[in-house]
């Protein structure tokens, strides 16, 4: 018997299938700007069906049986329809990793071609396939621009070698976590140092830099300093030496309301550690595929010793992370650092796509990026006595404000309106809400996105 939608969804009346193709129908048939027209509106034109619930879900992930679920049902482009038919814009990339928004027609033809060649969807490690190999090379070019890539392979000093087969993120991290520990032979244990508001994954190791489980950690030491301190940072090298083992950053802080790290400031940083013998990690799972340059670190001149890439890379399509680093640091064993469901030959084809993608448009993503964070400094300006500053930079960019209740009850107001964006206000002297844009965005959607933001502010 066949698989269907039907038995697998527990759809057997063919509702929520029905719902789902009218509900998709909308968004791809409708113009922009009828879509813009409507973003907050329940669109009555989709039938309503039963949706399953999230009895099953851990509770910090929502776990409850509701008559009213107002999760995604569709979504294509900058948009998506709520199970409630409900319209929103999308101003986050989803989890700031659809980096092409729901459902780009060319990646889906892409994806479509990949399995018509006859690109597996996952195979094992030891064996890969093209695309995975291809897009090793890919991530070399681009993280030495203007560097003939034939000539990388024999210079250990270069990032010329890539980590890949890594699902997500936190994998990533942890690799070259564990790299900077088996390189370090300082004296006494060894120093982390790490900007205060880190976020680099989800493990214990992860979570200790910022400043989780101290208790069951011995032989190791977590300085955190302030981000674009010079001063202070200057002071911990002083004082630590060559027991630093390394340094952390995320360039444009996504987890701590979008400080912008001063690129001087990580060049010091780059100073520091070349004096004390420590390495350099520059966290840019975030960063990475949201400019034009595609990683962030060659955009502003900086040439760390890791690079951790993952999120946007394959514009959401499958988890795959990467860490590119300097070849004379390749010291671990393959089942030191691996996700055996990371191989992904079509999400590595899928990854190509999205990374051509942002080559092509490349000068057109650099013009919009600039327009949205202009017009959240105006909007700034504007209400300077709500807003202390416009934050991030291009497409990730955000608004502080003065007031931690006024920023979450803004939050609260652009959800209704329809404007899927983020608060981090929920740690102490946190007020920020946070837009990730998706690369589509043009002048259009942030006009509209730029007036409402205006209108809701005028509200509160
Ligand atoms: C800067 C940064 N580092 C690491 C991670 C961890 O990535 P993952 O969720 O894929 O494990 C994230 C996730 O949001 C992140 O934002």
């Amino acid at each position: 018997m066949a698989l269907t939608f039907g038995d697998l969804m527990n759809d057997r009346s063919g509702c929520l299938a029905e719902m789902m193709e009218v509900a998709r129908a909308y968004l791809v048939d409708s113009a922009q700007s009828a879509l813009l027209r409507r973003v907050g509106d329940i669109i009555d034109e989709v039938p309503v069906a039963p949706c399953p619930d999230k009895r099953w879900f851990q509770q910090s992930y929502g776990r409850c049986v509701t008559t009213e679920p107002e999760d995604l049902l569709v979504g294509e482009g900058l948009f998506y329809l709520t199970e409630q038919r409900k319209l929103f814009l999308d101003c986050t990339g989803g989890h700031y990793q659809m980096t092409w928004g729901y459902d780009h027609p060319e990646l889906t033809e892409l994806l479509l071609d990949g399995i018509r060649r006859g690109i597996v969807w996952d195979n094992h490690s030891n064996i890969p396939s093209a695309p995975v190999k291809r897009l090793t090379a890919k991530l070399v070019e681009l993280a030495n621009p203007g560097r003939d890539i034939e000539q990388l392979q024999d210079d250990p000093e270069s990032l010329n070698t890539v980590l890949s087969g890594i699902a997500t993120g936190t994998v990533a991290c942890a690799a070259a976590m564990k790299m900077m520990l088996m390189q370090h032979d300082g004296p006494g244990d060894p120093v982390f140092v790490v900007l205060d508001g880190n976020y680099h994954g989800t493990d214990v190791f992860a979570q200790r830099l910022r400043g989780m489980w101290k208790n069951y950690f011995c032989n190791l030491e977590v300085v955190a300093v302030q981000p674009n301190d010079g001063d202070q940072l200057r002071s911990v090298f002083e004082d630590r030496g060559e027991q630093i083992a390394g340094f952390w950053a995320e360039p444009i802080m996504m987890n701590r309301e979008a400080i912008v790290v001063d690129p001087d400031y990580l060049k010091l940083a780059r100073r520091l550690c070349d004096d004390v013998g420590a390495l350099m990690a520059i966290d840019e799972i975030q960063t990475g595929f949201w400019f034009p340059e595609v990683i962030y670190c060659t955009r502003i001149g900086l040439e760390p010793d890791f690079i951790i890439l993952g999120k946007g890379m394959t514009a959401g399509f499958h988890p795959l992370s990467a860490v590119v680093y300097r070849g004379k640091f390749d010291c671990l064993e393959q089942y030191d650092a691996i996700s055996t469901n990371g191989n992904a030959a079509l999400a590595a084809y899928m990854a190509l796509g999205c990374i051509e993608l942002i080559e092509r448009e490349a000068e057109r993503i650099e013009a919009a990026g600039n327009a949205w964070h202009d017009a959240l400094v105006e909007i700034a300006a504007q209400f300077d006595d709500r807003i202390v500053e416009a934050r991030g930079i291009g497409h990730m960019s955000g608004l502080k404000f003065r007031d931690r209740e006024q920023c979450l009850s803004f939050h609260q107001a652009a959800i209704e309106r329809g404007l899927w964006l983020r608060a981090h206000a929920y740690h102490e002297g946190h007020s920020t809400i946070l837009t990730k844009f998706a690369l589509p965005l043009d002048e259009a959607v942030a006009r509209f996105a730029a007036d409402a933001i205006r209108d809701l502010l005028a509200e509160l």
